[in-house]
């Protein structure tokens, strides 16, 4: 499958010009089609890029963008439609240039089209103002100016979006550093966001909550004291997994924390489907395929294993239970 993937991705050259003939015949068919507004799709590390572009470790790959361009076939596929797409973070390839995010918004155009929203958050491999240029409206809907964050209404809840990213000051085409961070602005916003909630709402970033801080303690132990607060979901970890957290032992507060998989890069590849309920909001995991760390080269073995985690995975629901 995945060298079939790799070789369309060659047969069809840059991915954005596949992807735009491939949108036309999926938009003619979307007309009349409903949204549902408790339907939203959570994905994450797409990790878009402009082909052959030459960096220190060689010619961007490509093969990423035919997954990302086939997820979203799938996304439109559905119905009835999702309402919004979130994508949390690694929207670029590694470096950030503003060309990554030109062949991102080709794609992501597509679920616009549809009248489907798109919420983006910045990752570790994103730099924030190619991502804006780009994505004007990721900093307009920004309730802390400078961050890439946002109240999503997923039906039922809310969805905090946050910014984790650490960035460097050297801009597009620099390395940023891997871990992320919630500074003092957002932390100040996020804690007046979560103290005016008037439902349950959801915390989601690129970074898992466990590698975040507020005022430099454990921001899981910041968030679980707020009323209404269900859960995180991050990306960055290209991994499937899905726990229960507490605070402490002394606690009897149970929140849901969920990793979802990479779009198409490397790790659990897929997307997540989050229905919104009335006490509850459900996520199940839409696993493709795995690989690692890229697909695998012509005539090259698959790893049985590959397929025992796509079967163990894929269709995993899990359930944010909402607490007030
Ligand atoms: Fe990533």
């Amino acid at each position: 499958m995945l060298d079939k993937q790799t070789r369309r991705g060659f047969l069809f050259g840059a991915g954005a010009v596949c992807l735009s003939s491939t949108g036309c015949v999926a938009h003619a068919a979307l007309s009349g089609a409903k949204h549902d507004d408790s339907l939203s799709i959570i994905m994450s590390d797409a990790h878009i890029a402009q082909p052959k572009k030459k960096t220190i470790w060689g010619e961007q790959p490509d093969y990423q963008n035919v997954i990302c361009s086939r997820t979203i076939d799938k996304i439109l596929e559905m119905r009835p439609l999702p309402r919004r797409v979130v994508v949390l973070g690694d929207v670029a390839l590694w470096f950030g240039y503003r060309a990554d995010y030109e062949v991102a918004f080709t794609l992501f155009k597509r679920l616009k089209d549809a009248g489907i929203d798109v919420h983006l958050a910045p990752g570790n491999h994103d730099h924030r103002e190619p991502m804006i240029s780009v994505f004007p409206e990721c900093a307009e809907r920004s309730p802390v100016k400078g961050r890439i964050a946002s109240i999503v209404n997923l039906g039922t809840c809310d969805l905090f979006l946050l910014d984790s990213l650490q960035a460097s000051d050297k801009g597009e085409g620099a390395n940023n550093p891997v871990s992320g961070q919630l500074d003092a602005k957002q932390a100040s916003w996020l804690a007046d966001a979560a103290g005016k909630a008037k439902r349950p709402f959801i915390v989601a970033s690129h970074h898992p909550v466990d590698e975040l801080t507020y005022k430099e303690k454990p921001l899981s132990d910041f968030l679980v004291n707020k009323k209404f607060y269900s859960g995180y979901i991050n990306g960055h970890v290209h991994r499937w997994s899905s726990v229960w957290c507490h605070k402490g032992w002394g606690g009897r507060t149970t929140t849901r924390a969920v990793s979802v998989p990479s779009v198409g890069w490397w790790g659990d590849i897929g997307f997540t489907v989050m229905r919104t309920k009335s006490d509850c909001a459900e996520l199940t995991n839409e696993q493709s395929d795995f690989f690692i760390l890229s697909p695998l080269g012509k005539g090259e073995a698959r790893p049985a294993s590959w397929d025992t985690i796509i079967k163990e995975n894929n269709g995993c629901k899990c359930t944010f239970t909402y607490n007030s």
